[in-house]
């Protein structure tokens, strides 16, 4: 029984999360059932607001629209300035884990309690350029850490190098800390990163461009999630 147990939690499968930034935003609910019907974990949902990121992706119409079909969790990124105005409205239209970014919240510890109150899982992204150790006081509280391995704001832009360094940095805390908190990777991701990343530490792959741009993007999640 222990053993099993044991087995069990060692060789727990990476989480495989597409980005639906990179679907065809005319066919979302094909798009949708693709990934339902695929071995994707999650949906990875970006929200942008043009000033955090000089990007404008979608919100809360799209977002619930999504929710009404989609039978996965739903890990929504906020490259958002104030998330805090929109917790409880991203808890309405369906999130399960709402991430916010690091460099977007100057009371940060504030804004992960404000998250766990509604019910939802908090994550918290931190930008290429910073380093993993501003985490070290809230690392226990957070459930996800999604780091960028590409300047939020776009898809299809090519993976930073830098990020294998800070998922075995990311590790290491989180090993010491005692923390739960899964190591998600987001931007870039591809065969070839994706298994450095899971090497390296990741728990969870985020994927835009490479699976939906791919002939078969439900064998191309497959071939993921195998890695
Ligand atoms: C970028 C977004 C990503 C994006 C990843 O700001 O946070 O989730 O969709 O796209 P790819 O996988 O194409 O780099
Ligand atoms: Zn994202």
């Amino acid at each position: 029984m222990i053993t099993a147990f044991l087995f069990i939690f060692v060789f727990m499968k990476h989480l495989i999360a597409p980005s639906i930034l990179a679907a065809d935003f005319a066919n979302l609910q094909r798009d949708i059932e693709m990934i339902n019907q695929s071995e994707a974990d999650w949906f990875h949902l970006d929200v942008m607001d043009g000033t955090f990121v000089p990007n404008i992706s979608f919100g809360m119409p799209v977002i619930s629209a999504i929710n009404k079909h989609a039978k996965k969790t739903l890990d929504v990124h906020l490259m958002i300035v104030n998330p805090d105005k929109f917790i409880k409205t991203f808890k309405k239209n369906g999130a399960d884990i709402l991430t916010v970014h690091y460099e977007a919240c100057p009371h940060l510890h504030r804004t992960i309690q404000a998250i766990k109150t509604e019910g939802m899982q908090a994550g918290v992204s931190l930008n290429p350029h910073t380093p993993i150790a501003v985490l070290e006081d809230v690392i226990r509280d957070i459930d996800v850490v999604l780091i960028m391995s590409v300047n939020p704001g776009f898809g299809g832009q090519s993976f930073i190098e830098n990020t294998y360094k800070k998922v075995i940095q990311l590790k290491d805390m989180i090993e010491k800390s005692g923390s739960k908190a899964l190591i998600e990777i987001d931007g870039g991701v591809n065969l070839e990163t994706g298994a450095k990343l899971l090497a390296a530490g990741a728990d969870v792959l985020v994927a835009g461009s490479f699976v939906f741009k791919s002939k078969n993007p439900i064998n191309t999640i497959k071939e993921l999630k195998d890695l």
